[in-house]
């Protein structure tokens, strides 16, 4: 089956990651702390901010029609309350040089950093966010709202307990063997440096008072308490109130990160309490919305004692996490037998350095997609993580998810022969 007109096939990135000097976010902050659990600070990243229009161009001549990209809050808002117009029009460049290369744009409000005031007033356990997150989705939308037909509001709302439970594990780990400890970071699906971040801990948390006012900030990729969990989902729904009262035509929808849960014989009730975990207690703060972003990259198993290693002898990705492309179908069926909503891929991807491997990963995902597609699930779109090489947060820029190399010293684009094929897809 070829995918249906109006599918949309596209590349994702996060603001943070790839344009480069976002100097008023929290993330910049803590990647300049002498103590910095960071291998590297983001910097100029791939300097997305003035080479936009080329980017763009590379994934419309490929066959690419979508692209999801985050706004920076804190350009538009780098002091509460005073907003930049000229970082407004700065968005409204990149939506229309989408809209001129016949590209749809995916708009995500918040990719993972926020600015260093909202952090400063407690970050992402305190309830004043949810106004603070609200006010400025309503301000992007009535600014660039007819531009947009799509916004995701927070990436990976789900994010902060899955931290958690592996910082919890990761704990455990480190106290019984050393060595070990390490593999752990493989089980979330997002570039951490635990190890580093454990050794640091006391010297980060004198600097991070320094700069946020409390040892402790609550950045958004922090571990969550059950009630800061709870007001992401909040703040999720009082931004989409707020667009829908400006634009309600728009829309709107969250991200999720999903792990095709697995279980072996006697793991069932582990790989079930897991899925409630990560997916189904959000399920009150999600229904009505217009779609939802599925975000997957790889399994997780669960025998009689709880999760599992990857399995003997598995391809492993950059990310430590298993080569398993099968995990996108598994997760789209098991989320569309509880959530009957339109669903787009967001994110899926692998970092790997041979892009062959690249080219079949997204081969047999797609093949995923079309099965569920066949079977009456409506997904709507799939954006492969990423359009480039770009900057993978505590990892820095070690890890390859691209579908296009980026020349450190020069910022020249390479596109992989990976772009050519997911451009291929479409027909
Ligand atoms: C995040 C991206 C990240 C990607 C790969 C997702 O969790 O949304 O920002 O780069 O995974 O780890």
């Amino acid at each position: 089956m070829s995918f249906p007109e109006g599918f949309l096939i596209g590349a994702a990135t996060a603001a943070h990651q790839v344009e480069g000097n976002n100097i008023h976010s929290d993330y910049w902050a803590q990647e300049q702390m002498p103590h910095t659990s960071f291998t590297e600070p983001s910097g100029l990243a791939c300097d997305h901010y003035n080479r936009f229009e080329e980017d763009i161009r590379l994934m419309a001549e490929a066959g690419l029609n979508a692209y999801r990209f985050s706004i920076e809050w804190a350009r538009i808002e780098p002091e509460e309350g005073k907003f930049d117009d000229a970082e407004i029009e700065h968005y409204r460049r990149v939506i229309r040089c989408c809209r001129e290369n016949g590209i749809e744009p995916l708009v995500t409000l918040m990719h993972f950093t926020s600015p260093v005031w909202l952090i400063r007033k407690g970050g992402w356990e305190a309830e004043s966010t949810i106004g603070d997150f609200s006010r400025y989705a309503a301000y992007v939308t009535e600014k660039l709202g007819e531009d947009i037909r799509y916004i995701c509001t927070i990436n990976e709302a789900n994010m902060g307990l899955q931290l958690a439970a592996i910082a919890k594990r990761f704990r455990m780990m480190a106290e019984q063997a050393q060595k070990n400890a390490k593999k752990a970071e493989g089980t979330v699906q997002v570039g951490m440096n635990f190890e580093k971040m454990m050794e640091n801990m006391k010297y980060a948390a004198a600097e991070n008072a320094g700069i946020f006012g409390t040892p402790q900030p609550q950045i958004f990729v922090s571990s969550r308490t059950p009630e800061g969990d709870i007001l992401v989902f909040r703040a999720h729904q009082a931004a989409k109130a707020a667009i829908k009262a400006i634009h309600p035509e728009i829309k709107v929808g969250i991200t999720l990160s999903v792990h095709d849960l697995q279980a072996l014989p006697g793991g069932e009730a582990f790989a079930e309490a897991a899925w409630d975990e990560e997916f189904r207690q959000y399920l009150p703060y999600i229904e009505g919305d217009d779609f939802l972003g599925v975000q997957n990259y790889t399994r997780t198993q669960y025998g009689p004692q709880g999760q599992l290693p990857c399995p003997e002898g598995a391809e492993l990705t950059q990310m430590d996490y298993e080569f398993y492309p099968e995990a996108l179908e598994h997760v789209i069926r098991r989320i569309h037998a509880d959530f009957t909503g339109d669903l787009i891929v967001t994110e899926n991807g692998v970092a790997v350095s041979d892009d062959s491997r690249r080219v079949e990963f997204i081969r047999r995902a797609l093949e995923g997609v079309r099965h569920c597609m066949e079977d009456g699930i409506p997904v709507k779109g799939y954006c492969y993580w990423s359009l480039m090489d770009n900057f993978e947060w505590q990892k820095g820029f070690s890890m390859t998810f691209g579908l296009m190399a980026v020349d450190r010293e020069t910022m020249e684009r390479k596109p992989k022969e990976s772009l050519k094929y997911l451009g291929s897809q479409r027909c």
